[in-house]
């Protein structure tokens, strides 16, 4: 397993059509899901939760939101609808991360969002920490009010990725990165 700062920086998506099986056994995804949830958190509200979907249940998961996507939009077209029927088929694993607000109290909304997003992102590194390629993805289905209802839910509780996990099955390239000097500065007085 490479350090932690070889992590950083080695890591990168595997786009969600290059993945396949295996995914993580039950033992590493137990580790995974612990490593997980240890993310800066203001106040200790733990505002997120994680869905896993698998197996049967993400097939149907996939074809109950490709049913959603047709009543919404009868007239899409065919090609559109084959991205929306294999979305979730690639990725033996799927990881709903569920942000969870606490709307009274004194934590601002947009802090809780950054908390489950740090979960997303530890579910990335940590996938690949272990061997395993992922993307983390929302399309439509993740600010859709139905989708969500469908996902179960409650008022509070907003979809902040899906982060598809597996196997990469072809070697995918890293990504140009932004130039350290685009991004960094040094304020000055
Ligand atoms: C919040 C969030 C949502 C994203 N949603 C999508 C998406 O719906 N579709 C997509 O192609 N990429 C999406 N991405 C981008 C990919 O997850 C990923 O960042 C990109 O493929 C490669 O970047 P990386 O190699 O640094 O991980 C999203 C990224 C973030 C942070």
């Amino acid at each position: 397993m490479p350090d932690l700062l070889s992590l950083l920086e080695l890591r990168h998506s595997v786009p969600s059509r290059h993945l396949g099986g295996p995914a993580p056994d039950e033992g590493q995804l137990q580790r995974l899901f612990a490593a997980a949830v240890r993310v800066p958190d203001h106040g200790k509200l733990v505002p997120f939760r994680l869905i896993r979907l698998q197996g049967e249940n993400k097939r149907i998961w996939g074809e109950r939101l490709v049913e959603l996507a047709l009543r919404k939009r009868p007239d899409m077209s065919p090609a559109k609808l084959e991205k929306e029927r294999l979305r979730y088929s690639y990725a033996p694993l799927v990881v709903a991360v569920v942000a969870r607000l606490q709307e009274r109290g004194k934590v601002p909304e947009i802090e809780q969002r950054l908390s489950a997003g740090c979960v997303a992102h530890n579910l990335l590194l940590g996938a690949y920490a272990l061997g395993f390629g992922a993307q983390w993805l929302t399309g439509w289905a993740a600010y859709d009010p139905d989708a969500s209802r469908l996902l179960g839910l409650a008022a509070n509780e907003h979809v902040i990725g899906f982060v598809h996990i597996g196997t990469a099955q072809d070697e995918v390239p890293d990504r140009d990165r932004p130039p350290l000097e685009e991004v960094l500065g040094t304020w000055t007085a």
